[in-house]
């Protein structure tokens, strides 16, 4: 379904990507980890045409899309939500839903009718017709997988989509997450909560520096020395440094 290979992104001399691989198959839900800082969300960004990798290629369905814009990224059935919800305030919910609508549905009344079907999908009913600026964390990031599906994905990668709710929220949005799965859509899911990727992930995949550095069934992979290791040096490294 989506094969990026030897992913290389740099910002200076610093290799904030440093020669990724991962081959995602139909129906899979990936758990993506490691400590912040290990090019996670840079490696998202390349996989959804926000960035374009220095070296490497990028296939999504048998297309190579490595140099090929978000938009057609989209059109090919990959959506994305961003670590840091891109919502237009100005618009209400349902409007901001129907810009993911409008990829598939060029007539306005089209897209409303998809759009609603999606704000139902989500748990977004009662917050319809809210001006999206006036929304809190947890809404924002519910409403930013709701515009996301709206574009009728195959693929949907979501960065740290559970990251700041409560555990009521957060068991409401595995919820959320499970149901999109059951429809058939394959995730790649960015997440620090070692439970969510226990209980909702196929396979976990370890990022550290730029590299995937382990992958496998989550249980094994969240007891691999290595993988602890990378998270340790860096919690220690910070409690250093405060
Ligand atoms: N636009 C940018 N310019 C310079 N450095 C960046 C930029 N985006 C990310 N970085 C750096 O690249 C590294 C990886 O960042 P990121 O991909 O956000 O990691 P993660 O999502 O795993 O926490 C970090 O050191 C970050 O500071
Ligand atoms: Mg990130």
């Amino acid at each position: 379904m989506l094969e990026a290979r030897d992913i290389v992104v740099a910002f200076g001399s610093f290799r904030a990507v440093d020669g990724a691989s991962l081959s995602i198959g139909k129906g899979e839900i990936i758990g993506l980890i490691g400590p912040n800082g290990a090019g996670k969300s840079t490696f998202f960004n390349c996989l959804a045409g926000d960035r374009q990798p220095a070296s490497g290629t990028i296939m999504l369905r048998g297309h190579d899309v490595t140099r090929a814009t978000p938009e057609e990224h989209a059109r090919l059935g990959l959506a994305r939500s961003w670590q840091v919800p891109a919502v237009f305030d100005d618009l209400s919910v349902l409007e901001n839903v129907m810009v993911g609508a409008f990829l598939r549905h060029p007539r306005t009344a089209d897209a409303v009718a998809a759009a609603e079907k999606v704000i139902d999908f989500t748990g977004l009913r009662p917050i319809a017709a809210a001006r999206s600026g006036s929304l809190g964390t947890p809404a924002r990031k519910r409403l930013e997988i709701a515009r996301a599906l709206a574009t009728e994905p195959e693929i949907l990668l979501l960065d740290e989509a559970l990251a700041g709710l409560t555990p009521t929220e957060v068991r409401a949005a595995i919820e959320l997450v499970r149901r999109i799965h059951a429809r058939g859509i394959t995730l790649v899911i960015v997440e620090h909560v070692m439970e969510v990727i226990l209980s909702l992930a196929n396979r976990a995949v370890v990022f550290h520096q730029g590299k995937v550095i382990a992958q496998g069934a989550p249980k094994d992979v969240v007891q691999d020395p290595g993988v602890i290791e990378a998270y340790l040096g860096r919690s220690l490294n910070r409690k250093a440094r405060a």
